[in-house]
């Protein structure tokens, strides 16, 4: 297992690419399954995720031809031969779970395994299938898998989401592409990836309207065409690497980084004392002063501060000058990354879905562990302004959904290295 070496203290100057988004590009992909027709993903990320997702889709039959570096998937789902989404992958990575309402919509059944654990939460899947059931799907658990069936095809219908479930919408979304008649998904989620595998179906064909608020109404359509997107910017990359310049004192341009997409976030970083600016090509970050001020912050769904980039923040906030507080309210268990930082010098008391943390001076590098995607990240960036060396291992976790951390960093003057056991 490959490990990262980080010599804290560099000021980052310089400019790094932003990426298409992993987490729109997982709902997008499956999106082929619904069409006979080609669909071509451009601007897609080079993430072992996306790798997992290509699998995935290759073991059901479809075909996924990664082109021009892995930057261009060309896809096609001409003739589903398997109509089983196989354990051994559905466990790797959750998001397998999204060809459940394309592979019922264009082929009226489906076998996928149910996810399993998750080090964040136990993350359920009970209002994808609630969401299936309620556009006519008939479904049997048994032996770990989900058997689901809509003879004669799906019907539309009116379905609330008791909470807001990203990859729920994204299910009955596409199921609801080609189901007969009005479908209306109350409570949806209004993240960006939503908003892009809305665009990108309505290209195919698809009959959408008011994705990116609550309700989301689609008339099904008899088939959908292919076509070629290009997938959203990743708003969580930017935001983290945003935070890098925040932690460690300098300026950084993110191409293609849009403010739109992490409003909530900068207005924590404003009050940080961190000055955000849009130029031609992205956005431009640099600290206003000395220290960083403490901050609160409550993890909600878009446009709320996402989970997704809490423990990046709580990175920038061990060296504020006060107290803050961050309050998880998405997943059970997603402070995982306190306990590295602790090692680092850091003053985190974690009371159940509560984080108090109590700014140093400096943190001190240390052997720490990845133990989750967006925890290995926080871990980078801590390091990144630590006294002395840090050590990272696992980072198979950062490799999900980071490309090539190691070079846009060090491309910014940070002293950052990849170490293979
Ligand atoms: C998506 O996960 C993202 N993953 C997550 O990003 C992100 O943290 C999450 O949305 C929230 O924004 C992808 O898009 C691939 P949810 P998802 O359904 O869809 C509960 C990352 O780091 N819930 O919005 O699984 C669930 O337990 C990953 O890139 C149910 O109870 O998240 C959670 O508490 C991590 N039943 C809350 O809802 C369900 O059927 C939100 O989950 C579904 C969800």
């Amino acid at each position: 297992m490959d490990s990262i070496l980080v010599r804290g203290g560099a000021e980052l100057n310089g400019v790094i690419p932003i990426a298409g988004a992993k987490n729109a590009c997982l709902a997008l992909m499956p999106a082929t399954l619904l069409s006979d027709e080609p669909l071509t993903l451009t601007n897609a990320p080079r993430l072992s995720d996306i790798k997992t997702m290509t699998q995935l889709l290759q073991s059901l039959g479809a075909e996924v031809t990664s082109l021009q570096d892995g930057k261009v998937l060309a896809m096609s789902s001409h003739d589903l031969s398997n109509l089983t989404a196989d354990y051994d992958i559905v466990r790797k990575m959750r998001a397998s779970f999204l060809v459940l309402g394309p592979m019922l919509a264009r082929a009226g059944r489906a076998v996928v395994s149910l996810p399993g654990g998750c080090a964040i939460g136990a993350r359920p899947v009970d209002l994808h299938l609630k969401a299936m059931e309620a556009l006519g799907a008939t479904l049997e658990l048994r032996d770990g898998y989900v058997y689901a069936e809509a003879k004669g095809g799906l019907k539309g219908a009116v379905f609330d989401f008791p909470l807001v479930s990203v990859g729920a919408t994204e299910n009955a979304l596409m199921a609801a592409t080609l189901a007969k008649g009005t479908t209306e998904l109350r409570n949806a989620a209004r993240e960006p990836e939503i908003v892009d595998l809305a665009r990108c179906l309505r290209k195919m064909g698809a009959r959408i309207e008011g994705e990116g608020t609550s309700t989301i109404t689609i008339e099904g359509v008899d088939r959908l065409t292919g076509t070629t997107h290009p997938v959203v910017t990743d708003r969580i990359e930017l935001g983290t690497y945003m935070l890098a310049p925040a932690i460690c004192g300098g300026e950084v341009e993110f191409l293609g980084g849009r403010i739109d997409l992490v409003g909530a976030f900068c207005e924590k970083l404003d009050a940080a004392g961190i000055s955000v600016s849009e130029t031609e090509r992205g956005l431009k970050v640099k600290r206003k002063n000395g220290r960083v001020n403490a901050v609160d912050v409550i993890t909600a769904p878009f446009p709320g501060f996402p989970t997704d980039l809490q423990a990046q923040m709580m990175a920038l906030l061990c060296t504020a000058e006060g107290v803050s507080v961050l309050e998880e309210r998405i997943f059970e268990n997603r402070f995982m990354h306190a306990p590295e930082l602790i090692r680092m010098g850091a003053k985190i008391d974690v009371h159940g879905g509560q984080a108090t943390v109590t700014g140093v001076e400096k943190l001190r590098g240390a052997r720490v562990m990845a133990t989750d995607l967006r925890a290995s990240v926080s871990l980078i960036l801590a390091a990144l302004a630590a006294e002395g060396e840090t050590v990272v291992s696992r980072v198979y976790h950062l490799d999900r959904g980071y490309e090539r951390v190691e070079e846009k960093l060090g491309a910014c003057g940070a002293s950052i290295e990849r170490v293979s056991s």
